[in-house]
């Protein structure tokens, strides 16, 4: 589901009528509303007028969307100026990105917010989407040293069975979810043919795109889950820093693995979306640079990334956390460098910072949100890390205005490889 940014009616002639939007005159097409007048609110896209709604609920909408950042000019250097300057003509290069994640000037981390944001309604326009992630195994045979459910873990498992991953996606489909991504630890107990089970199942029962999170799971695996109709796979390279992955991952998977998983997925037409963690023990200014580059390199549909969170019994429990605003900052970087991907507030953002982050990533050039709709009595036991945030935020849920088949086509078309 989307959520757009209000217009003001400011007169009616016919199926048409001028609306105010965020100060801008446009004209709209009406024909689906009846008896609109000057002075409603309405929500629209290309052109069309879509729903009205209460003046309430317009201030409001407007308040999840609006941002507030007043640039001033004068205390920007001119290194910055010209560094966001080329990044609207040309790549940036590692040392450019590193200015940009390293300047302690308030004005210049306002600034580079704020053209995150320019850039993300002059390329994505005033869509917010919602999409929703179901955790459907937290059993895991891989033993990543940040991860609260790596195998060597004592936490309670649990695997949902294929008709408790079916309802729980038709459920959430009937609340107007469009976009769902299915994830789990690596666990092979979900054999090809059950995972394409439930891909067949959700797709004969209800018009939602399926994201697979599952791990590297070779090529083979990956084709027949793609024919079976997986739109997308959510899989983060983690860091570009080949040593420090190795580090992390000590079970000997290597980073060359899970990049060549990158590249084939997107030759097998997979939506990809990739990123990484922000904070990491051992992450230098230059790894993160270098991951921003990577990420683009792999010319992802979504770039994922949020904040380490040190996670209780792990190697790096007693480790610090990446922090909300480098990791806002890293948002911002990503916007600036690539235009139109898809970027979320994720979970670890969200548990980072709280409820408000929603916001404040949005106007760091994020463009959606992902809920958690994995059924309560599991929730609370796929702890990557801990005190994961939860909260849905009806609003969000509420405003939504593409929650019918417009918003499956739409989304067909900006899913497309
Ligand atoms: N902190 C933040 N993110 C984590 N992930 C796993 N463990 C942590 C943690 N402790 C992220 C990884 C993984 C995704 C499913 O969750 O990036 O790809």
């Amino acid at each position: 589901m989307c959520l757009t940014i209000p217009a003001r009616v400011v007169s009616v002639s016919g199926n048409l009528a001028d609306v105010l939007e965020n100060g801008t005159e446009k004209s709209i097409d009406t024909s689906l509303i009846k008896g609109l007048k000057a002075g409603d609110w309405i929500l629209h896209t290309t052109g069309l007028a879509i729903k009205k709604v209460s003046p309430k609920d317009a201030r409001e909408i407007i308040e999840l969307l609006e941002s507030s950042r007043k640039i001033n000019n004068s205390s920007l250097s001119s290194e910055f100026k010209d560094i966001l300057q080329a990044a609207r003509i040309r790549d940036l290069t590692r040392e450019e990105v590193c200015y940009l994640l390293k300047t302690e000037n308030p004005e210049e981390i306002n600034a580079l917010h704020s053209e995150a944001n320019t850039i993300r309604k002059a390329y994505l326009k005033e869509f917010i989407c919602v999409h929703g992630i179901i955790e459907f195994s937290n059993i895991c045979a891989r033993d990543c040293c940040y991860c609260g459910i790596r195998s060597e873990n004592d936490a309670r498992r649990y695997r949902m069975t294929v008709s408790e991953v079916v309802n729980t996606v038709l459920k959430a489909a009937e609340k107007g979810y469009k976009l769902l991504v299915l994830q789990s630890g690596e666990d092979s107990y979900y054999s090809d043919d059950l995972l394409e089970e439930i891909v067949r199942e959700i797709k004969r029962r209800s018009r939602v795109f399926i994201f697979l999170s599952v791990g590297e799971r070779g090529y083979e695996s990956y084709k027949r889950l793609r024919k079976t109709g997986a739109s997308g796979v959510l899989l983060r390279f983690e860091t570009s820093n080949p040593e420090l992955f190795k580090k992390l991952h000590p079970e000997g998977k290597y980073l060359d693995n899970r990049l060549s998983h990158l590249r084939f997925l997107k030759e097998l037409g997979y939506f990809i979306a990739t990123g990484f963690m922000v904070g990491l023990p051992g992450q230098t200014m230059e790894d993160l640079a270098a991951d921003i580059l990577t990420l683009k390199s792999l010319n992802p549909g979504m770039a994922s990334i949020g904040p380490f969170i040190p996670s209780p019994d792990t190697p790096l429990s007693g480790e610090e956390g990446g922090t909300v605003d480098m990791t806002l900052r890293v948002m911002a970087v990503l916007r600036v460098l690539m235009k139109s991907v898809r970027i979320p507030v994720t979970t670890a953002m969200e548990t980072a910072g709280g409820i408000e982050i929603r916001k404040e990533g949005l106007m760091a050039g994020g463009n959606a949100l992902m809920f958690n709709l994995t059924p309560p009595r599991y929730r609370r036991l796929y702890q990557i890390y801990p005190h994961k945030f939860y909260q849905r935020d009806r609003r969000w849920e509420k405003y939504a205005l593409f929650q019918g088949k417009e918003s499956y086509r739409m989304l067909e078309e900006r899913l497309r490889p």
